[in-house]
């Protein structure tokens, strides 16, 4: 599609735990971010309940959009398309945003764009880095998934390895929440490991035979709970940071090693990083040290377009829509939906 006007997208995100929407123009420029965290809802329970998620939702959705649209000092008629995230995700969750797009949709006769969360994390990338274009390789790492992809158009993805079980987020959170840190584990892990030993403490990290860049973390996390619990029946004391030190490193290293071995499968020079685990201090300076070791650039989104955010699924819907694809008012809610998929 031949683009001679300025183009703004709507986007709307309510996967999980955040309810969120944003205005893009031309793809790239952000007007308006808005995100509405739910995290304190869910603190105590030590995770995310989705019931309550979705409830949450339900009652900030409109007054989110509503903000993004008055932020972004566009009127409602002005807007080119509304981008949505259809899955993955809760199911309850996503039908909320879903049916607020939908309900847009049909009500300013606009196209509506059902986006895949993971191109969304890909694509928040474009957002902090204007002149980044595909070919790249692009790490996944959130709370619901680790993906390895090749990115070889802002439409075409090719996924080269990801989790046989936990997700890193997943896996971050789960042991933040054995030693005691809190939820969500990643940031608190993070923290802690500061002034940790990544060394201090061997823990496994798995790789697979036959060349599959796949990851496995269930393996790690039941190592640290062992020596979680034999450290307590021998009644001695835990070292918190370097528990998180040594597990953080664990998990980093497996990433980045695939990664980088992905990139070079590819002949790639471009890594990005994407998801919440993308904001990991410890594996955004080993990436950077080892991509550059192999003269591979790394890239990573501010910590606000890690995480879950409208404006990166609305910077998929604009190439999306670009490229004449569109949904109609009978898309659902595909809570496992597959890269690629449509
Ligand atoms: O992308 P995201 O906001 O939501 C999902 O799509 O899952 O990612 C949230 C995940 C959580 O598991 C959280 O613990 C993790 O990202 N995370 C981190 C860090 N910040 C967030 N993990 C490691 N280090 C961090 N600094
Ligand atoms: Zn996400």
């Amino acid at each position: 599609m031949q683009q001679n006007k300025d183009i703004m997208i709507l986007g709307i995100e309510s996967s999980c735990d955040e309810t969120s929407a944003a205005v893009i123009l031309n793809g790239r420029k952000v007007l308006s971010n808005i995100i509405s965290s739910q995290i304190s809802l869910h603190q105590k329970y030590g995770g995310v309940v989705p019931e309550i998620a979705s409830r949450r939702h339900v009652e900030l959705i409109v007054p989110v959009i509503d903000e993004a649209v008055e932020k972004a000092g566009v009127k409602l008629k002005e807007l080119d398309a509304i981008g949505v995230t259809y899955g993955p995700g809760l199911v309850g969750a996503l039908l909320v945003g879903l049916s607020a797009a939908k309900g847009l949709s049909f009500a300013l006769n606009k196209p509506l764009i059902g986006v895949h969360h993971i191109e969304g994390h890909i694509a928040a990338n474009y957002l902090q880095y204007e002149e980044l274009e595909p070919p790249f390789m692009c790490l996944v790492a959130s709370g619901g998934h680790s993906h390895i992809v090749f990115v070889e158009g802002y439409n075409k993805f090719e996924i080269l390895g990801q989790t046989r079980d936990d997700a890193a987020g997943e896996a971050f959170d789960k042991i933040a929440r054995a030693i005691g840190l809190g939820y969500p584990g990643g940031p608190l892990i993070d923290k802690s490991a500061v002034n940790g030993n990544p060394k201090a403490i061997n823990f496994p990290r798995v790789h697979f035979e036959g060349g599959s860049l796949d990851f496995s973390f269930s393996g790690l996390k039941t190592a640290v709970l062992n020596y979680l619990n034999i450290l307590s029946q021998k009644g001695e004391k835990v070292n918190i940071e370097d528990v998180s030190a040594s597990f953080q490193q664990a998990v980093v290293d497996v990433l980045v090693k695939n990664t980088i071995t992905a990139a070079k499968n590819k002949r790639v020079k471009k890594i990005a990083l994407a998801g919440g685990v993308a904001s990991n201090s410890c594996l955004r300076r080993q990436m950077k040290e080892k991509a550059q070791e192999n003269g591979i650039d790394v890239m990573f989104p501010s910590p606000i377009l890690c995480t879950d955010n409208a404006a990166m699924i609305a910077c998929a819907a604009y190439y999306g829509y670009i490229n004449g694809v569109a949904s109609d008012l009978s898309l659902n809610a595909v809570p496992g939906l597959r890269l690629g998929e449509r």
